[in-house]
């Protein structure tokens, strides 16, 4: 069943637009989002079918080392949505603004944003925030790129939150996060990221705009979901929220298998015959040792 239908998407590899995404709300077809950095990677992922990659402001996280995602720059997230967009992926590719890249100026996020397509290649752009935000994507959007908002848990307003709190719990924020929801799909949104919310919640949010929500920590009702590929792969040591699954032990399995190699260099296992080029030591008419030519393949 999973492989009639991976290679009935994998066949078809028709690339996904904003377009697309909407279809796949109209039609009742789940998006299946994720983040990535890299070109490698975003070349495994791609195979799989997904329909919408993130480069991600997590990278702060999972890729730099930082504590949060407020210190990612411009320059970080462009470094990075250059190796995923070289990679060709046929999933829609969306671009993270990072902290202070839009929220200063109207004019700041339309050249930040234009500065994620124009050089870092991106199709799209996200951006945390509500009705506030309407100006800001209404002057993106007529730039003419487009935009996914995030509601909810946004982690940019980490201390204005108070910590990584559920949102939305009681009535007055609910209602106040369905009203925001509302005004992204009137700018101009074509999905909205719902993070860290009551299932229940991104059910209404999801049941009162025509645009595609995708989830992370907000339940089943939602059109899509996304996860962070460090966190669904298990690959870092941070406990992880209940919201994400976990899918393999990369982590793991990376630590054994770097150990079992620091141990086969240390006892001398490896390099192995069979991992060596031979080649006797000719002297060149020069008179200089010259090695016979080999391919490394
Ligand atoms: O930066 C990110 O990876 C995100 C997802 C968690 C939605 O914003």
């Amino acid at each position: 069943m999973l492989r009639s239908f991976l290679g009935e998407r994998l066949e078809m590899r028709k690339k996904i637009t904003k377009n697309t995404i909407l279809r796949m709300k109209e039609q009742g077809e789940k998006i299946a989002a994720i983040t990535a950095y890299d070109f490698l990677s975003t070349r495994m992922i791609d195979d799989t079918g997904v329909d919408f990659i993130l480069v991600g402001d997590s990278l702060g996280m999972v890729i730099m080392g930082y504590e949060n995602t407020l210190p990612v720059t411009m320059e970080e997230v462009i470094h990075h949505l250059k190796a995923v967009t070289r990679a060709r992926p046929r999933a829609i590719v969306v671009g993270d603004l990072p902290f202070m890249s839009y929220q200063a100026s109207v004019e700041d996020a339309v050249r930040n944003a234009g500065r994620l397509v124009k050089e870092g290649g991106a199709e799209s752009v996200k951006l945390e925030g509500g009705e506030r935000y309407v100006p800001v994507i209404e002057a993106i959007v007529q730039a003419s790129i487009p935009v996914v908002g995030h509601l909810g848990l946004t982690p940019q307003s980490l201390h204005q939150l108070g910590g990584y709190r559920v949102q939305g719990r009681d009535k007055n924020s609910a209602e106040r996060m369905i009203r925001d929801a509302s005004a992204l799909e009137n700018a101009g949104c074509f999905a909205i990221v719902l993070e860290g919310i009551p299932w229940q919640l991104a059910g209404k949010i999801s049941a009162a705009v025509s645009i595609p929500t995708i989830g992370i920590g907000a339940g089943p009702l939602c059109d899509g979901q996304v996860l962070v590929f460090h966190d669904m792969l298990g690959i870092h040591e941070q406990p992880l929220p209940r919201f994400v699954k976990k899918y393999a032990d990369m982590g793991k399995r990376i630590r054994d298998a770097v150990a079992e190699y620091v141990g086969d260099v240390k006892e001398g296992r490896f390099p192995a015959k069979e991992h060596c080029y031979s080649g006797e030591i000719k002297k060149s008419s020069s008179g200089a040792a010259d090695e016979k030519n080999e391919d490394t393949g």
